[in-house]
């Protein structure tokens, strides 16, 4: 059985649009208190189009996918500086959340965010996919009850993200994430997909089945799943 949404646009501005769409609903039935953030490429128009707007974030409290190991909010290669960059100085919101990957224990760190997560309840949780099929940090092989931990970071997603590392600083081998489990924990899983190089993962999750190998496929153990894509399928 098919228990997702495919929304295909035309590129990622549409892409953008759609996703505000949605927002805006949830907000104005009031199904919108706790959000689920993702960072990369994929994310700044969305940003760009939920700061353009008139959207009150004032009740919503939000929680990040993940952090980088090592690096100061300060860094701009952190995830905490691009959400602070493309979202959070821009809009209010009523708490911002993202795991501190400059924690003393990163175990106990994690342990933290988790129960802040799951005592908070994620009403949506928007997503991005990597070109290797993960999902936030859970790279190839992460389990299906996985929560927030410390995630080795595979050769891909290393030389992917590098690219996008400024002032030579080196790109961090390990990174907190939430696990997959805490992600299927959210009511609503929007995953936004743009270009030719996230065809391989969104082709695999098309195939229906869960493949650990693709921790996108665990979408299929959700039931409220939206993908929206510039890909012609
Ligand atoms: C990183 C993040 C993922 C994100 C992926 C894709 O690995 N941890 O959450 O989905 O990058 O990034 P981009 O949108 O730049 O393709």
């Amino acid at each position: 059985m098919v228990n997702y949404k495919l929304i295909q646009v035309e590129n990622p501005e549409k892409g953008a649009d759609q996703f505000y769409q949605l927002i805006k609903e949830e907000l104005e039935n009031d199904r919108l208190h706790v959000l689920g953030l993702a960072t990369g490429s994929t994310m700044i128009p969305v940003y760009k189009k939920l700061t353009e707007s008139q959207l009150d974030f004032s009740n919503v409290t939000t929680f990040n996918l993940d952090e980088y190991v090592g690096l100061q909010a300060t860094s701009p290669n952190s995830y905490a500086f691009f959400m602070n960059d493309h979202l959070f100085s821009k809009k209010e919101f009523k708490e911002t959340n993202i795991p501190n990957g400059m924690a003393e224990n990163l175990e106990e760190e994690c342990k933290r965010y988790e129960e802040a997560l799951q005592k908070a309840g994620l009403d949506i949780q928007l997503l991005g996919v990597g070109e290797n099929g993960h999902i936030a940090f859970n790279e190839p092989g992460t389990s299906a009850d996985s929560v927030t931990h410390v995630a080795e970071l595979t050769d891909s997603t290393l030389g992917v993200n590098s690219q996008y590392f400024e002032n030579d600083e080196k790109i961090p081998n390990t990174a907190l994430t939430m696990g997959i489990a805490s992600i299927l924990s959210a009511k609503k899983l929007v995953l936004l997909a743009f270009g030719e190089k996230k065809r391989p993962a969104i082709t695999k999750f098309l195939e229906g089945k869960v493949d650990p190998d693709w921790t996108i496929t665990y979408l299929h153990d959700h039931k409220d799943v939206t993908i929206i894509t510039d890909l012609t399928i």
